[in-house]
């Protein structure tokens, strides 16, 4: 019997491994116009993280904050100086529970990824309680995102039973995707029955393969989106350990919106293909435009 039971799990890992391979390969495919166009309040929302937390709190930032016209704002902060500038609301239209965090221009977040002194560290384990101690992110975006956390965490929670919303979505470009995707892994472990998703442009690598796995594994909806040859997706590198979640959207220079199935996919078609070498980068390319949208306020 045990040896039927090893010989079976044998059989199975000697088919499934190279049909996995194949079926990755195979469902890279183009998102249809409708899919793209759903993902436009959200590019909007991320975009809106730029501006001041005075404005985005009255929602009178101008074009930004008119094109979420029913946004209903909660709570916002930061001083765009030594913390990111984050809101959080309500979209009626989208009956979701919104949080934005502010990203950075494309030489800090430059300097940031490829800045040597740059370790990995734990999660802190008062933020992330009962998390894997192999779970090991980038040391600056877990300082970034633990000097707004508990704000977030309240200003959600008023939201949610304001509201009564159970569906929480974050967002942020640049750096702010970095410090949205840390929230979709802490807020979860706070707000039990919550519905979370998660929108991320021009996201870094943020941690090592457990955490990129852990990411995976969770019900979390992620998808981050990265627009033709932006460095930024690539960097910190694999061979220093880091790994992205899987949910990548790829935007090839013709304007198509590619799906890229598994983590950091080697397709040409997504961001690790077609950068294959740094030098192939373009950091123009950071801010946009994702579908006639350039990040900033
Ligand atoms: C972890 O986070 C808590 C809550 O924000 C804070 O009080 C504590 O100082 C942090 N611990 C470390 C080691 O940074
Ligand atoms: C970088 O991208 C910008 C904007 O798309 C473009 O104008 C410029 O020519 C690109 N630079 C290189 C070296 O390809």
């Amino acid at each position: 019997m045990l040896h039927y039971i090893i010989f079976l799990a044998f059989l199975s890992a000697v088919q499934t491994a190279p049909t996995a391979g194949l079926r990755s390969r195979a469902s890279i495919s183009a998102l249809g116009q409708p899919a793209i166009s759903a993902f436009t309040p959200y590019t909007h929302y991320a975009s809106t993280g730029y501006c001041k937390a005075s404005e985005t709190l009255t929602w009178t930032c101008g074009v930004n904050c008119q094109a979420n016209p029913d946004f209903e704002p909660i709570a916002s902060g930061g001083n765009g100086d030594t913390i990111q500038f984050w809101f959080v609301g309500y979209d009626p239209s989208l009956s979701s529970v919104i949080v934005s965090h502010q990203g950075t221009d494309p030489e800090e977040i430059w300097s940031l990824v490829t800045d040597a002194k740059i370790v990995q560290v734990k999660l802190n384990s008062t933020l992330f309680p009962e998390l894997s101690s192999d779970i090991e992110v980038h040391d600056g975006f877990a300082d970034e995102h633990a000097k707004t956390a508990t704000d977030v965490l309240s200003a959600v929670q008023s939201a949610m039973s304001k509201y009564g919303a159970k569906d929480v979505t974050l967002v942020g470009h640049s750096l702010g995707a970095a410090i949205a995707l840390l929230d979709a892994v802490y807020l979860p472990l706070h707000i039990p029955g919550a519905s979370f998703k998660f929108v991320g442009y021009g996201l870094p690598r943020v941690g090592n393969q457990a955490f990129a796995n852990y990411v995976d594994a969770q019900s979390t909806s992620v998808t981050h989106i990265n627009n033709e040859e932006d460095p930024i997706p690539i960097v910190p590198g694999m061979d220093l350990g880091y790994v992205h979640p899987s949910g990548e959207l790829h935007i090839q220079d013709s304007g198509e919106w590619t799906q890229c199935p598994g983590q950091d996919n080697p397709s040409k078609q997504c961001i690790v293909g077609d950068v294959a070498n740094l030098l192939d980068g373009n950091l123009s390319d950071h801010d946009g435009p994702y579908n006639g949208i350039t990040m900033g306020c």
